[in-house]
């Protein structure tokens, strides 16, 4: 894989898409990497292929979709938001590796398209393909409001915060805070927001993924 950084800095909503199914190569790769990632974390992703129904019903303004014909249904056990964010980002920065666009999606698609299984929950769909453009950087608050302690901090933290706040946040809100507590631990925050906890996951993920998990532990505040 390309250097973690420069994939998050590459990767925006794409919510214009050419009309196309995702080529056989890169529908097996994902398909691999949705295995993997369900054998490890008992979710049961799946991956939608020239299946355009979940994304025919756009709602107006935010978030309406074109040409979109693939999807990850993200489901997995109830109440285990966190991982939804933390793993379904994990597949996002695979897909756009692969060059395949992506826009994480909570509330505008077509929901009786898309049924859980028993005891199940879905959380999210992620659509994915090639977009008509790579999109464009989401606007961010101050580094320093999100993340404390930047100035006189280790290398390892100072990427994790440049990876965290290029995460995707629902509505762009950013509701996460993070400060250094003790050596090598971090305190992270999710504040009131819709999706909280899924974004509290994809934080996490971009974090740890420039940081180096080696690097430290999680103090985790509610
Ligand atoms: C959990 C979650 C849910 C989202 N739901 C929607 C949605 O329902 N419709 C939509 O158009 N965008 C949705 N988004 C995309 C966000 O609006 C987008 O990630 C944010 O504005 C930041 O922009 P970026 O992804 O280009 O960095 C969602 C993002 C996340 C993380």
């Amino acid at each position: 894989m390309e250097d973690i950084l420069s994939v998050m800095k590459k990767r925006h909503s794409v919510r214009r898409y050419k009309n196309l199914p995702l080529t056989e190569e890169h529908a097996r790769l994902i398909n691999e990497e949705v295995e993997k990632v369900n054998a490890e974390s008992g979710f049961s992703i799946r991956l939608m292929v020239d299946e355009p129904e979940a994304f025919k019903a756009g709602k107006p303004h935010y978030g309406s979709f074109a040409g979109c014909r693939n999807y990850l249904v993200i489901e997995g056990p109830k109440k285990n938001d966190e991982l939804a964010g933390y793993w379904g980002e994990h597949l996002v920065l695979f897909a756009q590796n692969l060059g395949v666009n992506s826009c994480w999606v909570a509330l505008t698609y077509e929901k009786s398209k898309v049924k859980a299984g028993e005891g199940r929950e879905i959380y999210v769909v992620i659509a994915l393909g090639y977009g008509e453009s790579e999109g464009v950087p989401h606007k961010s608050k101050p580094a320093d409001k999100l993340v404390k302690g930047l100035e006189g901090a280790p290398d390892w933290y100072r990427k994790g915060a440049e990876g965290a706040i290029l995460a995707p946040t629902a509505i762009n809100q950013q509701q996460f805070r993070i400060e250094p507590c003790g050596e090598n631990t971090v305190k992270i925050k999710a504040l009131p927001g819709p999706c909280r906890k899924i974004d509290l996951g994809i934080v996490k993920y971009h974090f740890e993924a420039c940081a180096g998990k080696e690097n430290f532990t999680w103090f985790e505040e509610d």
